[in-house]
């Protein structure tokens, strides 16, 4: 068993797309350990997005992270749902996602993508430890 950390990005959360994510999670045979919905400070994106400080895109990044509430949560199932996670989001450009992902299915911008999910198992472990303490 593994989890990993989902969000469901502002612009998710405004377009009424937090039921159809978790849905299809839930389809695939995954399960949520913990959800809830949180406007996200500057503090705690860049903790999250550490790797990204720094980048061209990182102060439009925390602004549409931070602009309306998202939904924050821990998503579990066999080892490696992480992967399991990043492929049914698919890859981070919405324009280049196939239809079939989250991202492929619902968007058409780069920045604002709809999902996060973490990287590796030791991105989820550092992420889970972000927001939700308890279960790290
Ligand atoms: P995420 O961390 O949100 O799950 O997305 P990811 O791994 O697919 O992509 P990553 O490279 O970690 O980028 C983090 C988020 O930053 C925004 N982004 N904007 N304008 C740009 O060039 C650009 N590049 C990345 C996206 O919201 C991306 O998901
Ligand atoms: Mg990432």
């Amino acid at each position: 068993m593994s989890r990993t950390l989902v969000i469901c990005k502002p612009d998710a959360v405004e377009r009424g797309y937090v039921g159809e994510i978790f849905d299809r999670f839930e389809r695939k045979g995954l399960r949520l350990a913990a959800a809830e919905l949180r406007t996200l400070d500057t503090e705690t994106l860049g903790q999250h997005y550490a790797e990204h400080v720094g980048k061209p895109f990182y102060d439009s990044l925390v602004a549409f992270m931070s602009r309306s509430p998202a939904m924050v949560a821990v998503v579990e199932g066999p080892d490696d749902t992480y992967a399991i996670v990043r492929t049914l989001m698919g890859p981070t450009n919405p324009a280049e996602a196939p239809p079939g992902t989250i991202r492929g299915d619902l968007g058409t911008e780069l920045t604002e993508n709809l999902v996060h999910g973490s990287d590796s198992e030791e991105s989820a472990k550092r992420e889970i430890g972000i927001f939700f303490p308890s279960l790290a």
